[in-house]
């Protein structure tokens, strides 16, 4: 028997599903043209609240947790991009979705993306990709992540706040403790410490897509915050110019939670994007 729905705080449903190898976490809310929205790290379907409430009077929304994130189920190891793809393929299985979708990464979930255009093209109308790279961490940074995997195993999520909060906000943002700070951090911490440690080794060995950005053959919307410290404007304008059918927008005031920080200006560009991939029109 299918798990019952709960209530979620956005007006969607929550539940947790078989997915292949996983059980995970799904949000959904709305009907019409499947769009799924897939989180950064380290974090939930909840950093997407504001795309759920606002996407979900027009079409359908999947916010799912990836596995080892909010309440999916965490597989210790190496959770590479290439499996939680195929989380994400078996979730789309499981709620019996076979018409193609649109896929939103943002960063991590931008490398999943990626993942899941290489493995399921078939299975998209669109792509969004926001605060992402396509570049492979170099070795420094891949050496990095797992000096913070010994350390958040050692000492618990703290060390991943410490890490990471400062980096994914603007400065502006970070200053005003707008509700965009303290709602991170309480997804963070209280995500499991397995589960970001096997996502940090996934991410340290995920590959460079450098080279296939100019076959991807599908309308794409790159997104960037103005003042995103991890994936640059210029270098975001790199993939929107690698990509034949894309269009590039940099919302100001933001860094590299544009969702979160500037919801109204994220939201009217990806609705407009929506809105031209759903009549079937091609990117400007
Ligand atoms: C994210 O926001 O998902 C992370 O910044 C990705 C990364 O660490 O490369």
């Amino acid at each position: 028997m299918a798990p019952a729905y709960q209530d979620d705080s956005q007006g969607g449903q929550s539940r947790i599903l078989p997915a292949g190898a996983v059980k995970l976490r799904v949000v959904e809310r709305g009907r019409g043209m499947p769009i799924v929205l897939v989180h950064g790290f380290p974090l939930d379907h909840s950093m997407w609240n504001a795309q759920i409430a606002a996407l979900g009077e027009r079409w359908h929304v999947i916010a799912p947790d990836l596995r080892g994130f909010g309440t999916s189920q965490v597989i210790a190891g190496t959770a590479t991009m290439d499996a939680m793809a195929d989380d994400l393929a078996a979730l789309l299985d499981a709620l019996a979705i076979d018409e193609p979708v649109v896929v939103v990464g943002l960063s991590m979930g931008g490398y999943v993306a990626f993942q899941f255009w290489r493995k399921y093209v078939e299975r998209l109308r669109g792509l969004v990709l926001c605060d992402t790279r396509a570049a492979a961490d170099t070795p420094e940074a891949a050496q990095a992540r797992h000096a913070l995997v010994e350390r958040l195993l050692d000492e618990g999520m703290q060390v991943v706040v410490g890490a990471m909060l400062p980096k994914l906000l603007a400065p502006a943002t970070l200053a005003g403790h707008s509700e965009a700070v303290e709602a991170l951090r309480e997804t963070m911490l209280a995500n499991p410490a397995e589960g970001s440690a096997a996502a940090l080794r996934g991410m340290a060995q995920r590959p460079d897509m450098t080279a296939e950005l100019p076959k991807i053959s599908l309308p794409t919307l790159v997104i960037v915050g103005q003042e995103d410290a991890i994936s640059t404007v210029d270098e975001m304008r790199g993939i929107a110019k690698a990509i034949p059918e894309s269009e590039f927008v940099v919302i100001p005031r933001c860094g590299h939670m544009t969702p979160m920080e500037h919801p109204l200006a994220f939201n009217e560009a990806i609705e407009q994007f929506l809105t031209r991939v759903e009549r079937g029109g091609a990117a400007i």
